[in-house]
């Protein structure tokens, strides 16, 4: 693996993925990521390619994010020569530069519907024809796709096809939010000041590091990178408390909770009992991180037993190591 690729995991849960994901690596089988923004699914779609036996071969990635349909169809499957008014020359399209190789589709809930019908084909057929062309040419690729959304909705409403998304689906991977993995954030932050900082000695206080831990994250891996890069700029050899932005300097768990379950009632995705157990489970989970993984005191806190505050803890399977 070349050397500018890092990819840090430190929690449990990414650990495994990544195994899993060795597991099935040298597979052709095509892979569907799934995640919130920022999570890593580019990334994550770079370790594939990466550590499969096609890494010595191409890699083309390609977001499908509000693309126009013809644009899309010449992109993934080039033209021939007067395929458009426009088409001059003739142009291969990504899948043919992929060939051998791996392609990444990105946003994959985008892609329209006639493209939907085209990409199905190819998958089917291993071959695809250029636009305006009459060739059939064979190719030998493997498919990595991601999303942010859940296709099965996209399914369930008649938006994406179902045939197309068992075909992409072979493979699933779902990447956790960065809120769900939050022993990843201090080595994630040591890795970012290293990766924009290689010459000087950064460290970071127990409180700067606490604020971040306890953040909520919307943004994800990529928030984080970019609150790293900025921050670098104004400092000189301590990241404190002080040099954090207001949001993460003053999140506080009620805030976050409130933040938590806004999205969840806002996405429409749950129900009551859903919400409410969401709530729980956040409240047990914000308790003990603002008590530093102390549980007495996170149970007093919250007017509970320490029994029962165990008792939720299994019932979430709430990491207690911090
Ligand atoms: N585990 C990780 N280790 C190192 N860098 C990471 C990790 N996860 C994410 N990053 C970095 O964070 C940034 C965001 O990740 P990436 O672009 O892969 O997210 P994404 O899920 O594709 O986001 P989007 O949904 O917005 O396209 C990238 O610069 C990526 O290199
Ligand atoms: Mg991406």
């Amino acid at each position: 693996m070349s050397k500018s690729f890092t990819l840090i995991a430190r929690n449990a849960k990414v650990r495994e993925l990544i195994s899993n994901i060795d597991r099935i690596v040298d597979s052709n089988g095509s892979v569907l990521l799934t995640g919130e923004t920022g999570v890593g699914k580019e990334i994550f779609a770079e370790y594939i390619h990466r550590t499969s036996n096609r890494a010595n071969k191409p890699f083309v990635k390609l977001s499908l994010s509000a693309m126009p349909a013809e644009l899309l169809e010449s992109e993934l499957f080039g033209h021939d020569k007067g395929a458009y008014t426009s088409a001059v020359g003739e142009k291969k399209g990504l899948f043919e530069i992929a060939d051998t190789g791996s392609i990444f589709l990105d946003d994959i809930d985008d892609v329209p519907l006639k493209i939907q019908t085209k990409l199905l084909r190819v998958l089917e057929s291993r071959e695809i024809q250029r636009v305006g062309g009459t060739k059939t040419i064979n190719i030998d690729v493997r498919l990595i796709t991601a999303s942010k959304i859940n296709l099965k909705e996209l399914v369930e409403k008649g938006i994406f096809r179902s045939d197309l998304f068992y075909r992409i689906n072979v493979v699933p991977f779902d990447i956790p939010p960065l809120r769900e993995r939050r022993d990843d954030i201090e080595p994630l932050i040591e890795y970012f000041i290293k990766h924009f900082d290689s010459q000087r000695e950064i460290s970071i206080s127990g409180e700067a590091l606490k604020a971040f831990i306890n953040y909520s994250w919307p943004g994800n891996v990529r928030e984080l990178k970019n609150h790293i890069q900025r921050i670098l700029l104004f400092i000189n050899e301590e990241i404190k408390l002080s040099d954090l932005p207001a949001e993460i300097r003053s999140e506080n768990p009620i805030d976050y909770i409130m933040k938590a379950c806004n999205n969840c009632y806002l996405d429409g995705e749950m129900n009551f009992d859903q919400i409410i157990k969401c709530l729980e489970h956040n409240l047990v989970e914000q308790a003990l991180a603002k008590e530093e993984g102390n549980q007495s005191r996170a149970a007093k806190k919250l007017g509970l037993s320490l029994s029962t505050f165990r008792d939720k803890l299994k019932k979430y399977n709430i990491n207690t190591h911090k």
